[in-house]
């Protein structure tokens, strides 16, 4: 066992005077692998060497990555070459440099996208990635929604701003607005001034509104071209009969572009409206055109589930249901902790997760997302009881910056008990100046999780008493 672990030397690559060695590393991974053609019950989980660099490639160890369908279709399809570690999207930190990558620096935390039928994929531990399909994770995001982002708002760029060519005051129809794509397509819209009609069942028309939406379809109830008309672009991700209809609601000359299909070149043809060409994947260019709106908070992208690495084929299944709303996670360095039911851990996770990394990025937002409004915590440190608000405790912790020790500071879910819309968990916190137990309280209410209660022991360890 302890064999696989000797360090080894990271770069297969020659190793001249340039090439950045960050780190020692196992032999091998931890991967979701295919060996034969199919879906999500194919994949299993296995030991892999892991992958070596070629020039203008960084190896990152990989903390998540987002399921897409694209993942699965392509599995189905026969497209990747067996056996394949699948998966596109993910985030990191880099450990290793190829010789001449000067862009990017061991320690880097990362998010970016791997084409799997070129290459070992994102559900592993480790991936090897071309430098220009990398960007730095946005420090506004968790890694967790910093792996949940690249494909997605990368083709709602192509799409949106590169394809149709979006203008202020123009109005948008969005097909599956709700989903991977469609969430972060409405965001955009909004952002550069349109105004934005989405689609979606009536479950997910509060969530569209809050992203944005100017109005709402159940596409269950409502035939979406006997209220809509005269739109300037259809942004189509849903495909099939939906793309049929959508060229009845363009005005004349109004753009149609989709992710899910093609339009017959009779339609395009016809002069009525505009079918723009696909534009070209570019991946910095779509990451790096949504950067400054993820940094003043107009685009977040939301997680529905969160699995760990082991349950690979209940993510894919997760996503291929067909009704994600937002982003589906796979959790990857570090495997999440399991409940005792084995139920809800995702949704319980994800507060408890936005709590932990509000720690790690001093991020008011993260605060906020995990605490409920009228939280409470109540504990000692060094002794001293304080009962006080969570706005007091958000108002206190929240810096906006990374502490300098932040490498050394380690957070552990040690235990979470769901039951029903109630889940107790226990959080370990260990610090070069402080320790702490947390319990905390958590309820479900409109179907977001959220800590109601923290009541914590927490001390300085005699370590830190003594340090000057
Ligand atoms: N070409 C590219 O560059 C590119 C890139 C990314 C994705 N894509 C493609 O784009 C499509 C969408 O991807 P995605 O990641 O957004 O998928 P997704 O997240 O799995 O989409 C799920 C969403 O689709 C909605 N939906 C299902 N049927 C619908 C309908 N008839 N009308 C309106 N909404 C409907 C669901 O909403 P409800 O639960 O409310 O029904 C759900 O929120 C996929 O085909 C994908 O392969 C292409």
């Amino acid at each position: 066992m302890r064999g696989r672990f000797l360090p080894i030397l990271l770069l297969l690559l020659p190793l001249t005077a340039t090439a950045q060695v960050c780190a020692t590393l196992p032999g091998d991974m931890r991967a979701a692998r295919l060996h034969v053609v199919g879906g999500p019950d194919a994949l299993r989980v296995e030991r892999v060497p892991v992958p070596s660099l070629r020039p203008g490639e960084i190896l990152v160890k990989v903390h998540y990555a987002s399921i897409n369908p694209v993942d699965w279709k392509l599995q189905e399809a026969g497209r990747l070459p067996l056996p394949a570690t699948p998966g596109g999207d993910f985030s990191g930190e880099i450990v290793g440099v190829a010789p001449g990558v000067t862009t990017f620096a061991c320690g880097d935390r990362v998010a970016g996208i791997v084409d799997p039928r070129e290459r070992s994929g994102s559900y592993a531990e480790y991936v090897a990635a071309p430098v220009d399909a990398v960007v730095r994770a946005p420090s506004a995001f968790t890694l967790q929604e910093a792996a949940a982002y690249p494909t997605v708002a990368v083709a709602a760029w192509r799409y949106l701003v590169a394809g149709a060519d979006v203008q202020a005051g123009e109005r948008v129809l969005v097909h599956g607005g709700a989903g991977g794509v469609g969430s972060i397509v409405v965001q955009l819209a909004k952002a550069r001034g349109a105004y934005v009609i989405a689609t979606a069942s009536a479950r997910n028309h509060a969530y569209l509104r809050a992203l944005g939406a100017d109005e709402v379809i159940d596409y269950r109830a409502v035939r979406f071209e006997d209220v809509v008309r005269d739109v300037d672009i259809v942004v189509d991700a849903v495909g099939g009969d939906t793309l049929t209809r959508s060229p009845q609601v363009l005005r004349m000359g109004g753009r149609l572009v989709s992710l899910a299909g093609r339009m017959s070149d009779e339609v395009c043809r016809s002069g009525r409206i505009v079918c723009p060409a696909t534009a070209p994947w570019d991946v910095q260019a779509g990451l790096n055109g949504v950067a400054d709106l993820i940094a003043t908070g107009k685009l977040g992208v939301h997680i529905d589930g969160i699995y760990p690495l082991h349950q690979i084929t209940q993510a894919q299944q997760h996503n291929r249901a067909g009704s994600t709303r937002g982003k589906v996670v796979v959790a990857i360095a570090g495997d999440p902790v399991q409940s005792a039911s084995g139920e809800d851990v995702p949704a319980v996770r994800l507060p408890l997760q936005a709590y932990l990394d509000g720690h790690a990025t001093g991020g008011r937002r993260h605060f906020e997302r995990a605490f409920a409004s009228d939280a409470i915590l109540v504990g000692y440190k060094d002794g001293r009881y304080r009962q006080w608000p969570a706005s007091d405790y958000i108002a206190a912790s929240a810096s906006e910056r990374r502490p300098a020790d932040e490498h050394a500071r380690r957070r552990t879910i040690r235990q979470i008990t769901v039951t029903g819309d109630v889940a107790t968990a226990v959080i370990e916190l260990d610090y070069p100046d402080m320790k702490a137990l947390d319990h905390m309280t958590l309820l479900r209410h409109d179907g977001e999780w959220r800590i109601a209660v923290k009541a914590y022991h927490a001390w300085t360890p005699p370590a830190a008493q003594a340090a000057p």
